[in-house]
């Protein structure tokens, strides 16, 4: 570890003067806002930074502050979330709004790690980039950075290779904090890519990566077998009745849970007999353990056998309710 030590200390700064060089101009990248950092983290939990772009401005514009977020009603901040997916994220940062709202936004990691929504990675980066201190955020990109730089080949799934490179990285943060814990994800988004596509070249790292040295960029990081996501057929029913369409709400539990969705069913399992099918088409939606294979059906008339439902025209479903992504494929039947 002593010798891991030192090397990394003597390879931060060339890491920190690339970044401030190549790093991209984000929205999220002129604030220390210690609820604006929030909300940029907990979207860019498991999303894109290209998709959470757009969202993060008209989310703080909706919300710019976390009074103003814990003032508002769930389903509110559910549209706000519409699209961008892992619905409970929005739950979350909701409650965490309400509690930061009444005390104030906690100032240690172990109380910021204490939100709703908020895991060691997210209390990591807004403890980095807003407080600047000393706390690591350590997800997939840092992994692969690390186990490309030593030629690591732990596991990267077990918790104890994590919780290992957290530790080393903890005792080189420099003083600019937020700056290094940034370049760090920078470099895994934009140089040390996933797969066989490094770009080598433009990497600060480059003289003193092992992998690079041998060649093996590919080979790292090493990762337990990916389980494989379930197939889920399902019939979905555009039901329209009158300029009105039929919506029902999700489970409280579960996949997509209290949103709002078109009536479905599992496929082949609902009679249209005698029913006008005024249009039909197939779509795929896939999230992280299931893939849905979705036939879609515009239906005119009523909604037979579905119960729950609500009717709701498309300036509504436009507007009011949370439609998931996965039912958006239908949505341009809606007039
Ligand atoms: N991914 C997670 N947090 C990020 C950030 N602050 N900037 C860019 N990508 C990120």
């Amino acid at each position: 570890m002593q010798d891991q030590i030192r090397f990394m200390k003597d390879a931060v700064p060339f890491l920190l003067g690339w970044y401030g060089a190549a790093k991209r101009e984000l929205p999220w990248r002129g604030t220390r806002d210690p609820y604006e950092i929030l909300v940029s983290e907990i979207m860019l939990q498991q999303t894109r930074v290209e998709a959470v772009k757009g969202y993060y401005a008209r989310f703080l514009e909706k919300f710019p502050t976390a009074e103003a977020l814990a003032a508002a009603d769930e389903e509110e901040v559910l549209k706000a979330w519409e699209g961008l997916g892992y619905y409970s994220r929005a739950r979350n940062l909701h409650r965490a709004a309400r509690i930061i709202a009444e005390r104030g936004f906690p100032t240690s990691p172990k109380e910021v790690r204490a939100l709703p929504g908020v895991g060691d990675y997210t209390a990591g980066a807004v403890c980095s980039i807003a407080f600047s201190l000393p706390c690591p955020a350590v997800d997939g990109n840092v992994l692969r950075i690390l186990t490309r730089l030593f030629a690591d080949g732990r596991n990267i799934d077990d918790g104890a290779t994590r919780a290992s490179f957290s530790a080393l990285l903890q005792s080189v943060y420099p003083p600019e904090a937020g700056e290094f814990c940034q370049a760090l994800m920078e470099l895994g988004a934009i140089v040390c890519l996933p797969n066989g596509d490094p770009l080598c070249g433009e990497c600060p790292w480059r003289e003193l990566c092992r992998a690079h040295a041998l060649g093996r960029e590919g080979e790292f990081p090493v990762r337990a077998e990916k389980k494989e996501r379930k197939i889920v057929p399902l019939d979905v029913f555009v039901f329209e009745r009158g300029g009105t369409y039929a919506l029902r709400k999700r489970d409280k539990r579960g996949l997509l849970a209290g949103l709002w969705e078109f009536p479905n069913a599992a496929a082949g399992e609902t009679n249209l007999e005698g029913r006008t099918i005024a249009a039909q088409k197939r779509a795929i939606h896939i999230f992280t353990h299931v893939e849905w294979r979705m036939t879609g059906y515009l239906v005119r008339g009523d909604a037979e056998g579905f119960g729950g439902l609500v009717w709701a025209s498309a300036e509504e479903i436009r507007t009011r309710y949370a439609l998931p992504a996965a039912f958006r494929a239908f949505t341009n039947w809606l007039s």
